[in-house]
């Protein structure tokens, strides 16, 4: 590849997700461009079904960090972006318009997620190009009733993702991914045969375990994944999961 071409794709050859932030904060312009860049990703049939709430105020992230627990880089985050599938606004205008609809729960689910996901990344990138850095923060799936509240966000809106942003402070080792070979096939699924999984989970560990990746005690992937995703504390989770995804009407 031509050398001007590889440096185009830095920003997404090089992101990282980042934890440590300046104490500075993020202009109002600044934010503007990056809600801006996020809008131009593609939405299914043009309905747009996200809203992104930004949080800097305190008595809302103290609400927050009751509801879902605080991480450190909530915590030096200047501004917390809550991203929110929304179908509460197409649905207004398709009312206003006269237009017939009847969007069934789990459409409103998946479309409305990848809608507001790929506007979530969108604001990523054009975030890492704006020299800030970011983390997504997941816990919201674990309080997705209380954050509504707490955000007074309408029926039809589910908040599921917190992105931080900010000015880095820190410049972490780029963490482990699969080999193209692994992710990337021809025409067909190919399953990678057992000596590439162990190759690759090795060197993973190996990085990991470099970068101090693991909490005290674990010593392994194999161990943080049997620990995060083990079936006691899972089971409560799904089923949490699934009331406030039906009560929320996002789930039949
Ligand atoms: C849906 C989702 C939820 C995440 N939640 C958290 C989180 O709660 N805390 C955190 O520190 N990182 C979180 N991350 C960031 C991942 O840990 C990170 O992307 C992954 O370890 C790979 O590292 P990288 O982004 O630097 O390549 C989340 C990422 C995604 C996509």
């Amino acid at each position: 590849m031509r050398g001007i071409k590889a440096a185009a794709l830095k920003p997404l050859i090089e992101r990282k997700s980042i934890r440590k932030f300046e104490r500075k904060p993020i202009s109002k312009r600044i934010l503007e461009k990056l809600v801006e860049a996020g809008q131009r990703a593609p939405s299914n049939c043009g309905v747009q079904a996200y809203s992104l709430i930004v949080v800097e105020d305190d008595e809302k992230r103290d609400l927050i960090f009751e509801a879902i627990g605080r991480q450190g880089c909530m915590e030096e985050a200047p501004v917390w972006i809550v991203i929110c599938c929304d179908w509460a606004r197409p649905l207004k205008l398709f009312e206003m318009l006269g237009v017939d609809t009847e969007l069934g729960q789990t459409y409103k689910l998946v479309l409305g997620i990848i809608d507001a996901t790929l506007v979530a990344m969108n604001i990523v990138t054009a975030a890492d190009i704006m020299g800030l850095g970011s983390v997504f923060v997941g816990s919201i799936w674990r309080s997705p009733r209380k954050i509504a509240r707490i955000l007074e966000l309408p029926a039809n809106v589910l908040p599921f993702l917190l992105l931080c942003i900010g000015y880095s402070s820190e410049s972490p080792p780029k963490r482990p991914r699969w080999p193209l070979q692994a992710v990337m096939h021809e025409n067909r699924y190919i399953m990678p045969d057992g000596r590439m999984m162990r190759s690759y989970y090795r060197g993973a560990n190996r990085a990991l375990l470099e970068m101090n990746y693991f909490k005290k005690g674990v010593h392994s992937w194999a161990e943080h994944w049997s620990r995060k995703f083990n079936k006691k504390d899972m089971a409560p989770y799904e089923k949490n999961l699934r009331e406030s995804l039906k009560k929320m009407g996002f789930l039949p």
